[in-house]
């Protein structure tokens, strides 16, 4: 029986690793972790992520041909294919700090594997890594090898948080790359035969090692560009009164465009995209391309001015100040449905308003207290290290309150706003909310989630990002 294990247990490693133990039932399928608490998460009945779909993807299959252990060197050990998903953080420190993946953690997994093999492995990188990482693991395990043979293949992951379930089960396509040797063949061979369990072969795309790496990088900095570029444009919609959504609209079907990733937005977030074009950017410099990078640095710089501009737009609104003023903030996670807050637009909009000193109250269905307290004090990059490497005890931010209701957030606030595009902020009870209000009553709506129409009539005066703007906003800049 063919046998895989994969370093590390995260919102990749498990998912992927349940469903490949799904589809193919005659392999035996270990994800190991150096977190004992994740690992006991991924046991119990309380899994630690929250996706759509996986809790009974987990539970047929675990205890089955599904395991979840922190005995790291034992499954290497005796596991033909390694996957290695481990964090590829951005450096904080030293050279190319704020740019560069830093790829410590998984480089002591290569040497690791390199140390417990007793046998031939595949070594399959899962984790998004700069191009030409394969070229220093290689040289890490071969000159630590005693005899062994390492295969080196990319295998980046292209599912999103949210669909995670769905995107593995029927993916776009799935990329792997390897060496052009007799042997990178033998394995690239050895894991499509894994993939073609369930994906049609014509959807399994098999390239070089760089290609592979590089592919990655470049489809999140052209989904991210996608986005930062409809964002751009819902700026100049509210100078002139076009409406972002119809333009979206009209652009998009134009089949050579298409009509996904077009939704703007408050700006956006989540794990990879900032830390992979940053990446991109410092690869760029460092093979002495300063135009590349400039342009791929411009659609952080947009993300940034987007989430700024919204900001701005609060305070500006609210007779140009917040201070003391309580503001709901409804939705916290990146995206709608994750519990994941991982470089979510709202700590940049949520730490603004708190230096205006405003009061916030936050709602997220899937998002703790400490989960918010430890995103709002935490420093820029920290959030992507293993909680153990993590700051302790974050300082709890004073003027923020985390309440479990849509209902009890809104209660005598000054103003909402809505920062994730979660279904239930759609149906609330705004008339109810209104009424509890304090007066005039503001809605700063992030995601377009609401019918701004039907909200104006209660009374609200509402923003809604790209739309044409209230007449109370109209003479008030959003940008300083
Ligand atoms: P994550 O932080 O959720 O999981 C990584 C896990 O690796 C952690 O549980 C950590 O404890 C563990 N780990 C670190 N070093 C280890 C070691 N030496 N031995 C054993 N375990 C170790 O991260 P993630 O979101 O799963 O992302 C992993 C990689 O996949 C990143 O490179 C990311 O860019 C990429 N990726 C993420 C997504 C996504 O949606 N989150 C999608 C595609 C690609
Ligand atoms: C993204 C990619 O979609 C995945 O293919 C990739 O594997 C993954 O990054 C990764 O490498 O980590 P994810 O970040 O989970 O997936 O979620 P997305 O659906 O891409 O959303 C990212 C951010 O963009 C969210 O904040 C979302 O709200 C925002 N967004 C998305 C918009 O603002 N507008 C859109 O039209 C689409």
């Amino acid at each position: 029986m063919v046998k895989i294990c994969c370093i590390g247990a995260g919102y990749v490693g498990g998912p992927t690793m349940a469903v490949i133990s799904l589809k193919c039932p005659n392999i035996q399928v270990a994800v190991v972790d150096i977190s004992t608490a994740r690992i006991n998460a991924w046991n119990s009945d309380t899994l630690p992520i929250y996706e759509p779909g996986l809790d009974e993807v987990v539970k047929k299959c675990r205890g089955k041909n599904l395991s979840f252990s922190t005995d790291v060197e034992k499954h290497v050990a005796e596991s033909d294919i390694v996957f290695v998903s481990v964090n590829t953080p951005t450096k904080t420190q030293g050279l190319g700090a704020g740019k560069a993946a830093d790829l410590t953690y998984w480089e002591s997994a290569a040497r690791m594997i390199a140390d417990v093999a007793k046998s031939n492995k595949i070594v399959v990188e899962k984790s998004t890594v700069p191009v030409k990482t394969a070229e220093a693991i290689e040289k890490i395990l071969t000159h630590n090898s005693k005899g062994i043979n390492f295969s080196i293949l990319s295998n980046p992951e292209f599912l999103a948080e949210g669909t995670a379930i769905s995107d593995l089960l029927n993916p776009d396509r799935v990329l792997i790359g390897g060496r052009e040797t007799p042997e990178g063949k033998k394995a690239i061979e050895a894991l499509r035969d894994v993939y073609a369990h369930w994906v049609p072969v014509d959807r399994i795309l098999c390239t070089n090692l760089w290609s592979a790496e590089l592919s990655k990088l470049a489809a999140n900095a052209f989904l991210a560009q996608r986005i930062s570029s409809v964002n751009a444009m819902s700026a100049l919609c509210e100078a002139t009164g076009a409406d972002v959504s119809q333009v979206a609209h009209a652009v998009g079907k134009d089949t050579r465009i298409g009509p996904k990733f077009l939704n703007a937005s408050v700006g956006f977030g989540g794990s990879c995209f900032q830390k992979d074009i940053l990446n991109l950017v410092y690869i760029c410099e460092c093979n002495g391309l300063p135009e590349v990078a400039t342009y791929w640095k411009q659609v952080i710089k947009v993300n940034d001015y987007q989430k700024t501009r919204f900001v701005n737009r609060i305070v500006s609104s609210m007779f140009n100040t917040v201070s003391g003023k309580k503001i709901a903030v409804l939705g916290f996670a990146f995206k709608k449905d994750t519990g994941d807050t991982r470089e979510t637009p709202a700590i940049d909009v949520c730490k603004g308003l708190i230096g205006d000193k405003a009061k916030l109250s936050i709602y997220d269905p899937q998002v703790n207290q400490d989960q918010i307290q430890r995103d709002l004090s935490m420093k820029k990059f920290d959030w992507d290290h293993p909680v153990h490497l993590q700051p302790m005890s974050p300082t709890s931010v004073k003027d923020v309150s985390v309440v479990w209701d849509a209902y009890t957030a809104t209660k005598d606030a000054h103003g909402i706003c809505i920062l994730t595009e979660w279904d239930e902020f759609k149906n609330l009870d705004y008339q109810k909310i209104f009424n509890d209000m304090q007066k005039p009553a503001f809605v700063f709506d992030g995601r377009n989630v609401v019918d701004a129409e039907k909200l104006r009539k209660i009374g609200f005066i509402v923003y809604s990002i790209g739309k044409p703007l209230d007449d109370w906003l109209k003479d008030m800049p959003a940008v300083a």
